[in-house]
Parts: structure tokens; C-alpha cells; sequence
């Protein structure tokens, strides 16, 4: 909820209460230094006990609700047949409409199965964007992936409110040149990940569904953020301010085929699942579900995550849930324009994502510089961020380097733990770090994975820049911080 103050400025108000909570430490910046180049420069590297402010993700780390810890304490245990599934399979009818649901261990293992049952070698998958792990399935199946979301997505000082959305122009040429029997499944990410967590309006969606309709194709539903998406339609939508999350999501709901999630968003917890209303799909799904993931009443999930999941779904209905991380990010996002670092607008889903390309203009994409500022604000701050740019993406068959359309070093914004105080310390540290920007150079490689190396990969920092960042702070701020 924001809250308007005498002063006439706006600020997010946490709807919660926090009752168990976990030390946090500021390492100072000589063992940060330490750290990031143990790390190999690479925030997914770095040890917890190592960062501050883990904004590296919003999966799997976000507060869970009391309801939601003692559900778990009830869950049934039973291999086959769980009455934990059957709670899940309750709350996906009532929140999403389905009447088949098969739990997954995560998000990607439904992508694993997507790909499995609905794509073939040489088919085109349509998604308004893609997301790391979606593309690796289904390039991995044999799959071209087109990203059909307008230009207007790229401009990362729009003020757009749906850079989501699909371009139905760019769809319809696509199934043209393609054909529509080559085109398993047109796919839609709400909110859109790795564009700044954009969200697509309700208008948009049901434009897919029409052209899904005209062409026989199914339409897919990655619902990861589903009820953060639904806030934004809620709140910038026309017509929709009136109706709750809960009314947002059935009819986003109505025009699916094939619908998952990974549980470790929206919902706060650590799972997956797929959900369908054709029994043709479902017994598809149940071909290949015990094989990768487990038996179809847990599907790869502990039963205490079945429990929570059950209830974080009824949960996240609620506006103040829904929008809890949106209204931090968004103050998040203006507190940064007003010190005047370049950031992503209109404020998205999950995090609040840095430009790189504006920030360290000075730093060519063959150096990656969403890398080199993820490592920099870690250095600065004792921050960890998420580098989302050229890292991100694999090379191509080739060995060539693929150019990501944008460079974001991505501070997530886990629901319902950090607050105004935790957004505060981070802007001034970026503020820091922005007058200082030049000391900040490029990385290059020193160990490279093939298949999603962002994951594992280890970097240099060029002419040994971190350190020299990190002298200047300590001159600025003394060796304790
Ligand atoms: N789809 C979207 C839109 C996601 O954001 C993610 C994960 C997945 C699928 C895969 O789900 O992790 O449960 O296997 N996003 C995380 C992130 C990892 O940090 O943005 P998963």
C-alpha cells in the first residue's frame, strides 16, 4: 500500500508485521574485495555470509506468511495421493480456473516438460520476451525462440506502462513466414523478466488470444509474477481499478491453454506447477511428470511447499500482498532518478534495474558492463546484484558473442523483506558509485561455461579496476564500511 504523507510525498507501507527475522552483516570493502574476486567477479559466486543485501533474486527468497508456515507443519507426507496436492489442486481451481494441475520442483521443470511434449525440432516459439532458462529449453529442443514484444520494450526511459506487451504485427508476420503448424504454443511472461519485469495489459493479452484463435495456436502462460502483473493492470489499466487481484487474474486466466509458474515468485515459495483445463494436455504432462520430476501429487516439491504453495496462491489475491514488492520498487525506482542514476522506467515487477549502457557508457559490450556494475555496486555497497545483460546470453553455434538488447545489473526486491531504510543505504551507495563511475572498467572471461554461463562462469576485472574502486571508498568512508 503507498501511504500520502502531510508533506505531500508518497511512500510504500509495509502491511505486515515482521516477527522472525535473520542477522544480516556489512562485510567491510577490503574482504568485499576479497570476495568478489574469489567470486571471480561473478555476484552468483558470492557467499551469503559475504553480502549484505541479497537483491540478487526474488525467487525462493522472499518472507513467507505465518498461514503459510503452519501449513506446512500439516502437510501429509504420503507418496501418492497427498491431501497437500489436493489443498493445491483446490486453491489453482478457485485463484486460476483450472481443473488439472501437476506440481513441478521449479519453474524451469515445466519448461523442461513444455518442451518435451509441445516442441520439435525446427518449430518457432513465440514469447513476448524470453527468460534465461525458457530460451535454453526450448533452443535445446531444436526450437528458434521469437521475442515479438514491441520496439518501444528497449527504451529503458520510457514511460510506457505496459512494455510487456506482444506486437500482434510482428505475430501475425511471424506465423506468415513460419506457418502456424510450426508454432507449438504462443507464450507470454507476466511480468516480463528480463525487460525490467514489465508488465502486458489485459488489452494486449486478449489481442494474442484472437490471433491464437484465428490460427489454431495454443496460448502458454508463464505466470511466475502473475499477481504483480495483475497490480499493474489494476493500477494502470483503464477500467480495472475497481476490480480486486483476484477478478484481474481469472480473466488474464480465461484466454490460457497451457499455464505454469514458478511457485518461488508470486506465491513465496520454493516450487512449480503446470495447470490445464484440456485433459489432452494434462495426460501428456503425466507421461513424462513421474519420469523427470515425481509422482503427479508432489511432483518433485517437498509436500510442506505443496501446503504453503496452496495458500501463498490464495494469498497473493490480496492487493497489499500483490503489491507489496511493486511499491517498493517503484520508490526504489524514484529515489534513483532523483539522485540521478539512469535506471529502467516505468518501475517493473521484481527489481529495480540499473541501466549499464547510461551508467558506464565507457564500457563496450564486448567488456560487459552489466557484469562490471553488478561487481562494482557488490564492491560499493556489499550489495548483491544480478548481472542481465550480455553475460546472460550464451554465444551462439559459432562461438560468437550474442549482444543482449539491454544491460541491467538487476537489484531484486524479495517480498516483504527489505524496507525504506535497506532502499535508502543502496541509493546513496549508487550515488557514490555514479560520481565515481570512471573507475569502473570492463571483465573478460576466464572460464566459460557453454550452456548458460552466468551461472558458473568466472571473469577478470581489466587493469585490476576493483581495487582502485575500492581505495577511493575507503578514503571516502574509512575501513569499517
Ligand atoms: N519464468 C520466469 C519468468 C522466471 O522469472 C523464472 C525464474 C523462471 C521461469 C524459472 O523458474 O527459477 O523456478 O526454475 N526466475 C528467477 C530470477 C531465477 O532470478 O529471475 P525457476
Amino acid at each position: 500500500m503507498k501511504i500520502k504523507l502531510a508533506n505531500g510525498k508518497t511512500i510504500p507501507m509495509e502491511m505486515y508485521k515482521v516477527r522472525i527475522v535473520q542477522k544480516t552483516t556489512l562485510p567491510p570493502v577490503a574482504r568485499r574485495l576479497e570476495a568478489i574476486k574469489e567470486a571471480g567477479y561473478n555476484t552468483f559466486l558470492l557467499k551469503t555470509r559475504d553480502i549484505f543485501l541479497d537483491m540478487l533474486t526474488d525467487s525462493g527468497t522472499n518472507a513467507m506468511s505465518d498461514n503459510q508456515l503452519a501449513a506446512m507443519m500439516v502437510s501429509d507426507d504420503a507418496y501418492a495421493g497427498s491431501e497437500s496436492f489436493y489443498k493445491l489442486a483446490s486453491a489453482v481451481k478457485d485463484v486460476l480456473g483450472f481443473d488439472y494441475t501437476a506440481p513441478v520442483h521449479q519453474g524451469r521443470a515445466a519448461e523442461h516438460l513444455l518442451a518435451k511434449i509441445f516442441v520439435k525440432p525446427g518449430d518457432a516459439v513465440i514469447m513476448n520476451y524470453h527468460f534465461t532458462t525458457t530460451k535454453a529449453h526450448f533452443v535445446l529442443a531444436g526450437a528458434t525462440v521469437l521475442e515479438l514484444c514491441r520496439d518501444e520494450t528497449f527504451n529503458t526511459q520510457s514511460t510506457d506502462p505496459f512494455k510487456g506487451n506482444m506486437d500482434l504485427t510482428k505475430v501475425r508476420n511471424a506465423i506468415k513466414k513460419y506457418g502456424a503448424k510450426k508454432i507449438p504454443f504462443i507464450r507470454m511472461e507476466a511480468t516480463t523478466n528480463l525487460v525490467g519485469g514489465q508488465p502486458f495489459s489485459l488489452e494486449n493479452l486478449r489481442e494474442v488470444r484472437k490471433v491464437c484463435d484465428e490460427f489454431g495456436i495454443p496460448l502458454c502462460f508463464d505466470g511466475s509474477l502473475i499477481s504483480e502483473n495483475a497490480y499493474f493492470i489494476k493500477t494502470r489499466e483503464k477500467g480495472y481499478a475497481d476490480k480486486s487481484i483476484g477478478e484481474i487474474i481469472k480473466e488474464m486466466m480465461a484466454t490460457v491453454d497451457i499455464f505454469y509458474l514458478s511457485g518461488r515468485k508470486s506465491s513465496s515459495v520454493r516450487g512449480g506447477l503446470m495447470a490445464v483445463n484440456k485433459k489432452e494436455y494434462y495426460d501428456r504432462i503425466l507421461d513424462w511428470l513421474p519420469v523427470y520430476e515425481g509422482f503427479a501429487t508432489y511432483g518433485g516439491m517437498s509436500t510442506k511447499e505443496v501446503e504453503a504453495m496452496a495458500v501463498g496462491l490464495r494469498e497473493m489475491c490480496d492487493t497489499n500482498v500483490a503489491g507489496a514488492s511493486p511499491d517498493l520498487i517503484e520508490y526504489f525506482v524514484n529515489r534513483l532518478l532523483e539522485t540521478g542514476i539512469p535506471v529502467v522506467t516505468p518501475a517493473g515487477g521484481l527489481a529495480c534495474h540499473v541501466d549499464a549502457r547510461r551508467f558506464v557508457p565507457h564500457i563496450p559490450q564486448s567488456e560487459y558492463p552489466a557484469g562490471a556494475l553488478a561487481a562494482a555496486i557488490y564492491v560499493t555497497s556489499g550489495v548483491r546484484s544480478m548481472e542481465r545483460g550480455t553475460i546472460s546470453n550464451d554465444r551462439d553455434e559459432k562461438g560468437n558473442e550474442v549482444y543482449a538488447d539491454l544491460e541491467l545489473a538487476r537489484l531484486a526486491v524479495p517480498r516483504r523483506v527489505y524496507s525504506v531504510s535497506h532502499v535508502e543505504y543502496i541509493t546513496d551507495r549508487l550515488g557514490w558509485l555514479y560520481k565515481h563511475r570512471e573507475l569502473v572498467k570492463g571483465l573478460k572471461f576466464v572460464q566459460e561455461p557453454k550452456v548458460l554461463r552466468f551461472f558458473f562462469g568466472k571473469l577478470d576485472a581489466l587493469d585490476n579496476w576493483a581495487l582502485k574502486l575500492g581505495k577511493a571508498f575507503e578514503a571516502d568512508f574509512g575501513k569499517e564500511f
